[in-house]
């Protein structure tokens, strides 16, 4: 008997899913072990030709209807944004539906109750898709290492900045520039904020979390920093001192003293050390890297955008639910946990830290060396290089580990001494691991 799957939205992602699904449907129905039936597309303007080859009956503009139907087994949810496609999924769930989805904003936004709801209804909510596109991270995340610790993961999670960063390391070019060549080649869509302000990523490292650290961590506590106010300057001083700038997502569990753990979940331009695994990530490309008490270090690469890439796990997932659905066994229980997130500095003992670039400009070297150390010492931030720039308006400063909120006080200090000319700049560093 073969299964019937749904669609919802057909543009860059669902055209090529839809394609594979309808041309690849002998081998799915091997894997599978039953033929999968597409029985409806649904996206807002059904009447456009989109290139597909599929019976011209499918495509509605109905996705609720599409959702209602009993005898749907799984829908495949690619539209993008919270709703509709919240309460289309929840829908489609309560049906008795499984899902398959790669809305990173909406897992990141309603993750635990997605998981509840789908738990409730017995199907299985699956979205390899959702981070890193083509990159399977999720996956060995929930059940290869499901028995490990994780302490640490730090990923370049968005195609979009990363290409604007590449350009901007290549050509010396500043960021205006890069963001208007990554809109003609198609990297950045027209409205580029949720991936240049960091929100994507953000959605991300949520999601990576709950499956590392087996709680959700609230989206609005994630400490979000875009790739807006990068510099051609920031750039320079980062090769310069042999680093790259990187929009970086890093999660971390901490320890605290009473006893509690907190997840600490950031996404920030950083200063890469060129010899990590992570400044080799070019392009549109993501990369994950994942501590792992046991199974140590583990790097996960490849392509993190595009229609044809991104539909790779969509496919796995949508195999994996059917095969699933087939056995009548499906997906459950401690993924729908959602637990706090430490914000900066504070409901935990230590907050953000991380070892930082400072560029201070000057006005009297001398002067400002002296009222800069003093400044620092005060605020226990120890320096670990110092230099001047060539025409000596500017100190280049590396610090050692330092907590973010102490750092952004005393920035505020140092630019209040009558020898520095302005507010300093700060990049947090990411260096390379010594056992690489
Ligand atoms: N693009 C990527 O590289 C990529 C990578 C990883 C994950 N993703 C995720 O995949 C999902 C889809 O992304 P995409 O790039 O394929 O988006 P897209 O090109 O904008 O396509 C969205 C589709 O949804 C349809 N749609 C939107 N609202 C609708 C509504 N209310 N009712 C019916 N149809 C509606 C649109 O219909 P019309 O075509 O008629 O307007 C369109 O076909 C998103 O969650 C995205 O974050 C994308």
């Amino acid at each position: 008997m073969a299964l019937k799957v749904a669609v919802l939205g057909c543009g860059v992602v669902g055209t090529e899913v839809v394609r594979r699904i309808h041309d690849g449907r002998a081998e799915l129905a091997e894997r599978v072990g039953a033929p999968l039936e597409l029985v409806g597309i649904a996206v807002r303007h059904p009447e456009q030709d989109r290139g597909l080859d599929v019976d011209p009956d499918l495509w509605t503009d109905d996705a609720l209807g599409l959702v209602e139907r009993d005898d749907v087994d799984i829908v495949v949810e690619l539209l993008g944004g919270l709703e509709p496609a919240r309460s289309l999924v929840v829908t489609a769930m309560a049906r008795g539906a499984s899902v398959v989805s790669a809305n990173k904003a909406l897992l990141a936004a309603h993750g635990p109750q997605l998981h509840a709801t789908a738990a409730h209804h017995g199907v299985d909510l699956l979205y390899e898709a959702a981070v890193a596109a083509a990159v399977p991270v999720l996956g060995p995340l929930r059940d290869s290492l499901c028995g490990d610790r994780i302490a640490r993961i730090t990923g370049v999670v968005n195609g979009t900045t990363n290409y604007i960063l590449d350009q901007m390391t290549r050509t010396g070019g500043d960021y205006a520039a890069a963001l208007s060549e990554a809109i003609d080649r198609g990297y950045a869509e027209a409205d580029p904020s949720a991936d240049v302000e960091g929100t994507d990523a953000a959605a991300k490292a949520v999601i990576l979390a709950s499956l590392a650290f087996h709680t959700w961590p609230d989206p609005a506590r994630v400490h979000q920093e875009g790739i807006t106010g990068v510099t051609a300057q920031d750039v320079a001083d980062a090769r310069a001192c042999g680093r790259v700038v990187k929009l970086v997502a890093l999660l971390e569990q901490t320890c605290e003293s009473d006893g509690s753990r907190q997840v600490l979940a950031r996404v920030q331009p950083t200063m890469v050390d060129r010899r990590h695994p992570l400044a080799d990530v070019s392009g549109a490309d993501n990369a994950v890297l994942v501590e792992a008490h046991a199974a140590g270090l583990l790097l996960f690469t490849g392509a993190g955008a595009g229609g044809l890439p991104t539909s790779g796990p969509v496919l796995g997932d949508l195999v994996t639910a059917a095969r699933r659905r087939l056995q009548g066994r499906f997906q459950s229980g401690p993924l729908a946990r959602r637990a706090p997130a430490g914000p900066i500095g504070t409901h935990t003992d230590r907050g953000l830290r991380s070892r930082h670039h400072l560029r201070i400009p000057i006005q009297d070297l001398t002067a400002a060396q002296a009222a800069v150390s003093v400044v620092l010492a005060r605020a226990n931030i120890a320096i670990t290089s110092i230099r001047t720039t060539v025409d000596a308006r500017a100190l280049l400063i590396l610090t050692a580990d330092t907590e973010e909120t102490t750092l952004r006080h005393t920035l505020g200090e140092l630019a209040a001494l009558p020898s520095v000319s302005a507010m300093p700049r700060s990049l947090p560093l990411l260096d390379a691991h010594e056992d690489q």
